[in-house]
């Protein structure tokens, strides 16, 4: 075994097909699971292999494929033409010493683990290769492995160049596969295109490999899905089920209670406390953090944000963002927009929208209310139908409403305004000037009741 030191290893992801089942003018490889591009979990697995260097093979639309991970530290490679997985193989190859490990993983196999990677290089012989394969329940359309007498490996076939009794093997080619550098090289530069799809197949180098006598090792592996390529958008949706189980089913055994398990969307990274509930539907993404005891009501949408422990999220809220402290109540119908902050006990109910708000402690903006650029003291009530008019066309403004303030229903805050400690807003009242502490502000016009009041007519 020849990986005692991780460094000699370097990965060459194949990522220059075009993906033409797909139907899109996006690059295969940056179709989404879980948020984030195929290739980005591929990368996001080697990475965790300790590799010396990540190569990418690109080619169709290879400068979107490159600008999408211009931040991640990789070799890029260019294939112009796609000849096949082993012409794609050798264009990063040059940028590869002979000493090394190379570990071939396919841009559109998303949900390959690290711990299979490790355990294939692991079944390498000494400058020998090894092969992840499958046991497949369908195995059309791919490479079968075929084995000699002594249950070697000798060969792999593609499907289109099979014949019959070949067709029957169940065991197929993952595609992935490890191999010393320097003879990999060897090897490829003998590959000819003599098959049915006039490819360079990285395949044909197993029978090269036997041919110089060197070992080929094998893992079988039991999940087929981990290796499944996405190849059209069932599977790419049938994949992004699988790993939302796998997700569901790390939450549930770390102890988060899901109404159901194939009714949850995690798009990023979920971090849950005890005794968090979660109802159906829910759609987490990019950074979540829910507190102990929080309960997410259903179809709830959480962007960015932290739920501090015990605060109950109701039904159809959306939340992107923003944070809360412990035991807040939020909607049902609520909508909290970025930099939304509350503090401990505070509550937003139905069809309330805020956005750039710090809610105090214990305030309450029940009903049918936008607060914006707006900073609430501790114990506010907000009445229903209330606007804090944070733009007057060109320019945002704040509002500063203090402790303890009272706003009657359907009240207009023309920013910038500062309401003053304990103040009482008049129901009904658009109000442009600062009110002082305690003060009561009715602004509105003054009700007046005629006598005899003549409706008009038709004519
Ligand atoms: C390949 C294997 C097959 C295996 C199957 C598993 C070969 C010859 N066949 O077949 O044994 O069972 O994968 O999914 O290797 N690519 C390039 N450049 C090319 C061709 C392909 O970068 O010139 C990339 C594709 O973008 C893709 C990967 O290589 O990420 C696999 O290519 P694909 O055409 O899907 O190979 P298969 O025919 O499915
Ligand atoms: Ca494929």
């Amino acid at each position: 075994m020849s990986l005692n030191s991780a460094n000699l290893l370097e990965v060459i992801i194949l990522a220059a097909g075009k993906g033409t089942r797909m139907y899109s003018s996006t690059p295969k490889v940056l179709h989404s699971i879980a948020g984030h591009p195929l290739l980005g979990h591929v990368i996001n697995c080697a990475m965790q292999l300790g590799a010396y260097k990540i190569h990418v093979v690109i080619g169709y639309e290879g400068e979107a494929v490159q600008a999408h991970f211009s931040t991640a530290d990789l070799c890029w490679a260019t294939q112009t033409e796609q000849l096949g997985t082993g012409h794609a193989v050798a264009q990063a190859l040059p940028n590869i010493p002979d000493d090394r490990t190379v570990l071939v993983l396919y841009g559109d196999v998303p949900l390959i683990q690290p711990q299979t990677l490790k355990a294939l290089i692991a079944a390498r012989q000494a400058d020998g290769i090894s092969v992840l394969t499958v046991l497949s329940t369908d195995p059309t359309g791919l490479g079968r492995i075929v084995r000699d007498e002594k249950n070697r490996a000798v060969a792999i076939v593609e499907e289109k160049d099979a014949n019959q009794q070949q067709k029957l093997i169940q065991e197929t080619n993952s595609g992935i596969l490890a191999a010393p550098a320097g003879r990999l090289r060897h090897w490829l530069a003998t590959l000819t295109p003599k098959n049915t799809q006039g490819e360079y197949y990285l395949t044909d180098i197993i029978a090269s490999a036997v041919a110089d006598d060197c070992e080929v090792a094998t893992l079988i592996l039991e999940d087929e899905l981990e290796v499944l390529g996405v190849n059209n958008k069932f599977q790419l949706a049938q994949l992004e089920r699988h790993y939302q189980s796998r997700i569901a089913g790390q939450l549930m055994l770390a102890g988060v209670g899901l109404a159901d398990p194939a009714r949850i969307d995690v798009r990023g990274t979920l971090r849950c406390g005890r005794d968090v509930e979660i109802d159906i539907n829910a759609i987490f993404e990019g950074e979540v953090t829910l507190g102990n005891g929080v309960h997410v009501g259903p179809n709830v949408f959480i962007k960015n944000s932290h739920i501090g422990a015990g605060t109950h999220i109701h039904a159809n809220s959306h939340i992107e963002e923003s944070s809360t402290a412990e035991n807040c109540v939020i909607g049902p119908f609520a909508r909290l927009r970025t930099g939304t902050n509350l503090d401990e006990g505070a509550k937003i109910g139905n069809f309330v929208e805020t956005k750039k708000a710090q809610v105090g402690r214990g305030s309450k903006i029940n009903h049918l209310s936008y607060v914006g650029d707006a900073t609430l003291g501790e114990n506010v009530n907000i009445g229903a139908g209330t606007i804090t008019c944070n733009y007057d066309g060109v320019n945002k403004h704040h509002t500063t409403i203090h402790d303890g303030v009272f706003v009657g229903s359907n009240t207009a805050l023309v920013a910038p305004v500062v309401i003053g400690k304990k103040a009482t807003i008049g129901a009904g009242s658009t109000v442009s000037h600062d009110v002082g502490d305690e003060q009561l502000s009715v602004a509105r016009g003054r009700q007046r009741n005629i006598d005899g009041w003549k409706r008009p007519r038709k004519k």
